[in-house]
């Protein structure tokens, strides 16, 4: 019985968020053609159109990298995750008093659009994530799968799935706006994760060029 309760919990923790992240990658895709054509050098500059790219290969993909973070920052994909609940008495964080029994709960939508943290945190921008010199930097105030002891257990996973999707889609095929469409709405719906509205998109395959 536990381990079909955790098989469960890790089925339904993972299936609204990772859908979500994957439809975000593909929204930004469309909405941002020369992001995308970035990815798409870069990924055959270092990988050629025969191999695809292994998440080993990561650090040298830079600008793969900074579209990640920032489609992870932006989006922020789980905004508000599962309250938690004090394990000890009362306490105090910051110099905010906690009552004991309190359920406390992160605000990570908050974090990641924060002004004092990011600048211009409303503008989709991959670029904040490069150095001059088009070094990939971590920022540590990037927390899609929370901070602590809850961390998301799926996080490395999710980062992997995340990484090979984008790389082996953008290596293969261009993504458009329909017809007459040039952005598609930031609007959004949340039930465990925060997903673009469906949307229409042309899927063109590259090797058929
Ligand atoms: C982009 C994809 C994902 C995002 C953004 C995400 C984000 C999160 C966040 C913010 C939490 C809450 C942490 C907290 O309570 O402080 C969480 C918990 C959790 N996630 Fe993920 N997650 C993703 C993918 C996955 C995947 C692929 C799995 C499993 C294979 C997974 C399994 C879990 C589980 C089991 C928990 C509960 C952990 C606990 O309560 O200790 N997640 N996730």
């Amino acid at each position: 019985m536990d381990l079909f309760q955790s098989c469960l919990d890790l089925l339904m923790a993972s299936k609204d968020t990772l859908t979500a992240a994957l439809c975000w990658l593909l929204f930004y895709l469309v909405n941002y053609p020369d992001w995308q054509q970035s990815l798409h050098q870069e990924i055959m500059k270092v990988c050629g159109a025969s191999g695809y790219p292994s998440y080993s290969e990561r650090s040298r993909l830079p600008h793969v990298q900074a579209f990640i973070s920032e489609v992870l920052r932006h989006a922020s994909v789980v905004c508000v995750p599962p309250q938690h609940m004090l394990k000890v008495g009362a306490t105090t964080l910051q110099g905010y008093d906690i009552p004991a029994n309190a359920q406390v709960c992160a605000n990570l939508w908050a974090v990641h659009h924060d002004e004092s943290l990011w600048l211009n945190p409303h503008r989709f921008s991959p670029d904040r994530w490069l150095t001059p010199q088009g070094e990939y930097t971590e920022c540590s105030t990037l927390i899609p799968f929370s901070i602590g002891q809850r961390l998301c257990v799926g996080s490395q996973l999710a980062e992997m799935v995340i990484f090979l999707f984008l790389t082996t889609l953008v290596q293969d095929f261009t993504f458009k706006p329909p017809e007459g469409v040039h952005d598609l709405p930031l609007d959004s719906t949340y039930r465990l994760a925060r997903s673009p509205l469906p949307f229409d998109l042309i899927v063109e395959c590259r090797k058929s060029n």
